[in-house]
């Protein structure tokens, strides 16, 4: 049984939700009437330029359609209407890996996307719906760029840094973008790095869509131009007005993609809306972080994925917090870097991933305690499950024991968090996260419907739909419906499977267990292993691959390839190949970390890889499985011998 720990009393007598009983009140509320507790928020929260007619439209189930008729901008809930009472506090607290600062209040902020957002409508063409992809580092001049196409209603997409040509070319022309929007580089580890060249590679082939590049300048190292497509934003920028009128968007009308791994096939271009979106990131900005008028946010995430969209930028934003940016790595120049950073910016609210916070404790376990940390009253962690021992230290070290965790669950179809403590209520247990929101209805089913006994592994569901929900695969409608909608239902209606498996303890506490489909988990990024096969399977020598995840303890998964070969090649030449390979066409973050020889693999007798056994291989446990359905059974035990060879 995990011990438990309870919010601090003096922080719970100020926080937003202060005990279980108000939060079961809430719940209460959002299950009499669901429609009608939405209405409340959505009415609270947003400042509409026009009213919605209707909360929830259901008549195209899975295409839910929330705030009907609404209209609004979303930079007028992240800008416009903080300047009133705002407009001189810090929007933006950006730190540069080489410690330089750069501090953008909301005044500053609104004229800086005004003038972006008139350089793109005026100099650009681009207009309400056109696509938009920014393919930037940490600098604050990506959340210009998010803001400034919300602004004039074009949908942006921005594709993660560290993301190689290859992928980023699939992006866009995915998204039929006509615009990139990038930087020439910035810093990492010290040294400037570049991104245009990989901007320049993508669009190389069959990317005709793209007719401009907008390259900021970070670090100014020399950088290709083409002329007529590449345009410097550093020396146009001031050309264009700083008022720009907001374009009145629908609730509906999409704010962004964002391309997130599958277990099958191409990345699939998550679609999320305007109202329900923003809507969600500033809910749970205020209940799930506890933020207050003068706090200090801090969310490590990276833009491009989900988590910088939704808490470095628009939740903060539409709080009217002030949120930090950091450009670096956070081992540079020492293990200390953010705590430092801590102490200096006086954080209250960390939120980082589980991966970073073993890391840290590994290499650098006795640096916190050289700062002054006492600013913090809530830490965060997301995107993988965190294991005791790192939240103890999480807990003890850097929360001095006084600090909720909230342990987020949530996914980047999802928009904003979905299972989490609430800090000054949910008393915790290193590992759960713990209980669903209000209004959220999260449960642990079979395919059926059938709620999980206690104690073992279910289908994490969502059973009812929620304001900031995916609301379709860019350009592919059917397949959101399968993804989501095609494995689980309840009382006979489809609804909203996640992919990942969860058990509830005894005393109803979510546990979550991790993916039930094909995809990993390496540091919190998302990987779909057929698309990692696919690359793989390009290399000359390979004549079949099957990858799964390997548990690690720091990245949380590693990749595990096991390969075939067809031809003769000595295996460190085959590996070398192999991650040039997967390093150029998605990027680094998705090298094997792991690469074993094989003579066949295990398969069923119609073919299908069996991973299941491959994994338990990789883990170095046991097979338990049946193995009476493989084609050739002998390989099991074959496979596991070179294994343990290797090992
Ligand atoms: C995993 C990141 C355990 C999960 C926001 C999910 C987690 C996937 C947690 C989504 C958590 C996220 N505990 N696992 N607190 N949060 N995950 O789309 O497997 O990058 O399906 O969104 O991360 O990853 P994504």
């Amino acid at each position: 049984m995990s011990k438990i720990f309870y919010p601090n009393r003096d922080f719970s007598k100020k926080a937003k939700i202060k005990n279980m009983c108000e939060y079961n009140e809430i719940c209460a509320e959002a299950d009499d009437n669901y429609e009608a507790y939405w209405d409340k928020i959505a009415k609270e929260k947003i400042d509409w330029f026009k009213p919605y007619n209707k909360v929830l439209d259901e008549g195209n189930a899975p295409f839910y359609k929330w705030f009907i008729g609404g209209k609004l901008n979303i930079t007028h809930q992240c800008i416009g209407r903080h300047l009133k009472n705002r407009k001189n506090k810090a929007a933006i607290i950006w730190e540069g890996e080489d410690g330089s600062r750069r501090i953008i209040t909301y005044l500053l902020l609104y004229y800086r996307v005004n003038r972006l957002a008139n350089l793109l409508k005026e100099k650009f063409g681009i207009k309400k719906g056109d696509r938009v992809v920014i393919y930037m580092p940490m600098i604050p001049e990506a959340t210009f760029a998010m803001l400034a196409c919300a602004k004039i209603g074009a949908i942006h997409s921005v594709v993660f840094g560290g993301f190689s040509a290859e992928a980023l070319r699939d992006r866009i022309i995915d998204a039929g973008a006509k615009l990139v929007i990038t930087a020439d580089g910035a810093y990492r580890r010290g040294n400037p790095y570049l991104l245009k060249p990989i901007v320049d590679k993508a669009l190389e082939e069959k990317c005709e869509c793209v007719e401009n590049v907008l390259m900021v300048q970070r670090n100014f190292e020399e950088v290709n131009l083409v002329q007529g497509r590449d345009h410097i934003y550093n020396d146009i920028i001031k050309n264009y007005s700083e008022f720009c009128k907001a374009e009145e968007m629908d609730s509906e009308d999409p704010l962004f993609l964002l391309y997130t791994s599958g277990s099958t096939g191409k990345p699939k271009g998550v679609q999320h809306s305007s109202a329900g979106y923003i809507l969600w990131a500033q809910w749970t900005m205020e209940n799930v972080f506890d933020v207050k008028e003068n706090d200090t946010f801090w969310c490590t995430a990276d833009v491009g994925w989900i988590t910088g969209h939704t808490y470095i930028v628009y939740g903060p934003l539409a709080m009217g917090a002030t949120t930090i940016m950091y450009e670096g790595v956070p081992l540079y120049p020492d293990a200390g870097r953010w705590w430092k950073m801590i102490e200096e910016l006086r954080v209250n609210q960390f939120y980082t991933a589980p991966t970073a916070i073993r890391l840290l404790h590994k290499v650098g376990a006795n640096e916190p305690v050289k700062y002054d940390l006492s600013s913090l009253k809530v830490l965060g962690t997301v995107g993988e499950p965190i294991n005791p021992d790192a939240w103890m230290w999480y807990y003890e070290t850097i929360g001095g024991g006084k600090c909720s965790i909230v342990d987020t669950w949530w996914q980047t179809e999802t928009g904003g968090h979905i299972i989490s403590p609430l800090p000054g209520a949910t008393p915790i247990k290193p590992g759960a996260a713990t209980f669903p929101l209000p209004g959220i209805k999260a449960e642990i089913i079979d395919k059926d419907g059938n709620p999980t006994p206690k104690g073992e592994k279910g289908l994490l569901c969502i059973t009812k739909p929620w304001p900031s929900m995916i609301r379709t695969i860019w350009g592919d409608p059917d397949r959101f419906v399968k993804s989501y909608f095609g494995d689980c239902k309840k009382n006979g209606k489809p609804v909203y499977f996640s992919g990942d498996a969860a058990i509830y303890d005894e005393d109803g506490y979510i546990f979550i267990t991790g993916r039930t489909d094909d995809v990993i988990n390496v540091s919190g990024h998302r990987l779909g292993t057929a698309e990692i096969e696919g690359v793989i399977g390009h290399e000359e020598h390979v004549a079949e691959v099957a990858v799964v995840g390997r548990p690690d303890d720091i990245k949380g998964e590693d990749v595990f390839a096991y390969i075939v070969t067809k031809k003769d090649i000595d295996e460190a030449t085959l590996i070398k190949n192999i991650n040039i390979l997967i390093t150029k066409e998605i990027g680094p973050i998705a090298k094997a970390g792991s690469i074993l020889i094989v003579p066949g693999l295990p398969k069923t007798r119609s073919g299908k890889i069996m991973r299941r056994i491959l994994r338990t291989i990789a883990k170095g446990e046991k097979i338990t499985q049946d193995i009476s359905t493989i084609e050739d059974s002998s390989i099991v035990g074959t496979i596991e011998k070179i294994f343990k060879e290797q090992k």
